[in-house]
C-alpha cells in the first residue's frame, strides 16, 4: 500500500487531449511528478506534440525560458498501461465526453489506485459527477475539476463535489487548484453545466438561432458582441473555438437535465456537426480557417 499523501505530489492524467495535455503542462509546472496514461500510442504522439506546441508558444512569449521547458516536459511521463497510476494521490480523468468510456476509466482506477485517501477527479462538462462516482466503490472521494481551454491560460477552474463527495475530499482538492496550481477556484453544484455552460451554451444557442433566422450573419453577430459589449469575441467565433460538435453535446446534455427549450441544440447547428463543419477543428464552421 503506497503510503498517503497530506499534500497532492504524484499525480496522474488519464486522456492527453486539448484538456489532458493542458493539466499536464500546469501539473508539471509546479513541479510535481506527472503520469499520463493513454489509450495508445498515437494518443501519446497527439498529447505530447500538444504539449511541445504550448510549451514552444510560452517560450516565444517569453513567460519561461528552453530550460525551464525542458525541465517542465522531464516531469511528465507517459504510460499506454492504466496499472501505472496506481501510486497516484491524485487521478485527473481526461478522456473524451462520453459517459460510458469515462465509467470505464473510474471503474478501472478504482481497482488500480492503491492509497484509501486518493483523490479521483474528472474534467466533464455535463456528465453528473454522481454517475462517475458510482462507477467506483468509492463516491466519496470523486471530484469534478473543471477546467478550461486552454488550461495553461484560463484561470477558473469549477469544482464540483456530488451529493456523495466527501467534503475533506473537496476542501482538498480546492487546496490543489488554488495552491499547487495557482488557479482560481469556485465550487458547484452537480448539475449538468455547471455555472459557466449553463450561462454560456444559451447564449451560444440564440446567436446560432439569430444566424439561422436571418436577423443578422455571424459576422454581424460577432461584431455586434464585440463592439457593443466588448467582448474578447462574438459567440459564433467562441463556438468555433469551443467546436460545434462540443457545443451541441453540452447543450443536449443541458437539454435531457432540464427539459428547458433554450438548451435545445437549435437544427442549424446539428445539421453543421452532422456535415462535419466543427469549427476551428475541422477548418471551417461560422467561419473558415484556412
Ligand atoms: N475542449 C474544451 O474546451 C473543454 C473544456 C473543459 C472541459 N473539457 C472536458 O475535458 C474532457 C476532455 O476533452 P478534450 O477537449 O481534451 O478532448 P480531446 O478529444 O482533445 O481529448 C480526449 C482524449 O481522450 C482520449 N481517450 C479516449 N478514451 C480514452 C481512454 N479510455 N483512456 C485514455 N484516453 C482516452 C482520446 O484519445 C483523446 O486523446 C472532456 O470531458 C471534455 O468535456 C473540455
Amino acid at each position: 500500500m503506497t503510503a498517503p499523501e497530506t499534500t497532492v505530489e504524484r499525480v496522474g492524467i488519464v486522456g492527453c487531449g486539448l484538456i489532458g495535455s493542458g493539466i499536464a503542462e500546469v501539473a508539471a509546472a509546479a513541479g510535481l511528478d506527472v503520469r499520463v496514461a493513454v489509450s495508445r500510442p498515437a494518443s501519446r504522439d497527439r498529447g505530447l506534440a500538444l504539449l511541445r506546441r504550448s510549451l514552444a508558444r510560452s517560450v516565444a512569449k517569453g513567460r519561461r525560458t528552453e530550460a525551464e521547458s525542458a525541465a517542465l516536459l522531464a516531469n511528465v511521463a507517459f504510460t499506454t498501461d492504466l496499472d501505472d497510476l496506481a501510486d497516484r494521490s491524485l487521478v485527473i480523468e481526461a478522456v473524451s465526453e462520453d459517459e460510458r468510456t469515462k465509467q470505464d476509466v473510474f471503474g478501472r482506477l478504482d481497482k488500480i489506485v492503491e492509497a484509501d485517501d486518493a483523490i479521483l477527479a474528472s474534467t466533464t462538462s455535463s456528465i453528473p459527477i454522481m454517475r462517475l462516482g458510482r462507477a467506483t466503490s468509492r463516491p466519496d472521494r470523486v471530484v469534478g475539476m473543471h477546467f478550461f481551454n486552454p488550461v495553461p491560460a484560463m484561470r477558473l477552474v469549477e469544482l464540483i463535489p456530488s451529493l456523495a463527495t466527501d467534503e475533506a475530499v473537496t476542501r482538498r482538492a480546492t487546496a490543489f487548484v488554488a495552491g499547487t496550481l495557482g488557479k482560481e477556484p469556485i465550487r458547484c453544484a452537480d448539475r449538468t453545466g455547471f455555472v459557466v455552460n449553463t450561462l454560456l451554451i444559451p447564449y451560444l444557442l440564440a446567436a446560432v438561432r439569430m444566424v439561422e433566422s436571418g436577423t443578422a450573419t455571424a459576422a454581424v453577430v460577432d461584431q455586434a458582441m464585440v463592439l457593443g459589449c466588448a467582448h474578447p469575441q462574438g459567440p459564433l467565433a467562441l463556438a468555433d473555438l469551443i467546436g460545434l460538435d462540443s457545443v451541441a453535446a453540452i447543450a443536449e446534455a443541458l437539454y435531457a437535465e432540464f427539459r428547458e427549450p433554450l438548451y435545445s441544440p437549435p437544427p442549424l447547428l446539428s445539421r453543421m456537426v452532422e456535415c462535419g463543419l466543427l469549427g476551428r477543428k475541422s477548418g471551417r464552421g461560422f467561419y473558415a480557417y484556412p
